[in-house]
């Protein structure tokens, strides 16, 4: 099948594309700073639909975003860009194409009062992040075969020198400020996710599923099982709440909707024994 990766060069991505190409898929990548297949800055709609009717893709996976959530308070403008305005082109472009497009949302849609979010609870963003995917979604979803999946945190590992998103900032000892360390939520092993692409294409089903992992945690203890896996003597330092109240206290997401369909997510244990062995073999 042919796959067109929008963000390929980010965390997901990069995880995405080895995936699908391992599996035999023809897969192309494209990006922001031209460090992927093809160089294609996705604000710009000619440009989107130039690459979609050229490679004519089943399936576009649209990764863009801009992703952390204090970066989108301090320029919403570029966060609009790219969290809505990238959705909106690559969603318009799949329809002339007749691409079936998956979209990465958030459970920062949310305002995390409530926890264990289905698909049907109302929406209510806290911050930019949250309502700039919001707004993404309902371009989307203009078009019904079009997937949403809204994620709480995903964790995984690319290799060295890759993208290896929150991980990253563990293995580099780096300071991870956390706004809400009592944030309870449910990460997602990244590697579960080419299954459940591959199941919704094949059964053409479209709409919003909320994809998580099986585990309700908080966020701190969550980043330390992580940290477990490389160091015994934790550096993470947990920041404090700076008064910005952008961050739902409870984003867990409810995936009874995608179980339904016979998807199965991996627990927090088995996916960091995962990591382990890809960190001591290195054959990534
Ligand atoms: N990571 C999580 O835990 C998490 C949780 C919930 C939802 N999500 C969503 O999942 C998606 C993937 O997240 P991620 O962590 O993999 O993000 P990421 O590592 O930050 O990757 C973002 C990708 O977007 C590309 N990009 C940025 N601006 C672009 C532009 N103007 N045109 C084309 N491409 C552009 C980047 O390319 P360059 O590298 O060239 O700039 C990069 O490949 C995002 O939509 C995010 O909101 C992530």
């Amino acid at each position: 099948m042919k796959i067109l990766i929008f963000g390929a060069s980010g965390f997901l991505g990069t995880k995405l594309k080895k995936l699908f190409l391992e599996k035999g898929h023809e897969v192309f990548g494209t990006d922001f700073n031209g460090n992927s297949d093809f160089k294609i800055d996705a604000t710009k709609f000619s440009l989107v639909l130039k690459i979609i009717k050229e490679k004519k893709p089943e399936i576009v996976i649209d990764t863009v975003g801009l992703t952390n959530s204090i970066d989108c308070e301090r320029n919403p403008k570029k966060a609009k860009n790219l969290n809505y305005l990238t959705a909106k082109n690559i969603s318009k472009a799949c329809e002339i194409n007749g691409s079936k497009m998956f979209f990465f949302s958030s459970s920062y849609v949310f305002d995390g009062k409530k926890g264990d979010y289905t698909e049907n609870d109302s929406t209510n963003p806290l911050g930019v992040y949250g309502k700039t995917k919001l707004m993404a979604e309902k371009e989307v979803l203009k078009n019904k075969w079009n997937v949403v999946f809204r994620v709480d945190i995903m964790y995984g590992y690319n290799g060295k020198n890759c993208p290896n998103g929150i991980f990253q900032k563990i293995i580099d000892g780096t300071e991870i400020g956390l706004l809400e360390p009592d944030q309870k939520r449910s990460p997602l092993f990244v590697e579960d996710i080419p299954e459940v692409i591959l199941a919704l294409n094949k059964i053409n089903k479209g709409g919003i599923f909320h994809l998580a992992g099986p585990d309700n945690i908080l966020i701190k203890h969550f980043l330390i099982s992580l940290e477990k896996i490389i160091r015994t003597k934790s550096l993470i330092k947990i920041g404090n709440n700076q008064d910005l109240k952008i961050i739902p206290k409870n984003s867990n997401l409810n995936s009874e909707k995608i179980k339904s369909l016979g998807i199965k997510t991996t627990p927090l244990e088995e996916a960091l024994k995962i990591i382990k062995k890809q960190i001591i073999s290195q054959k990534l």
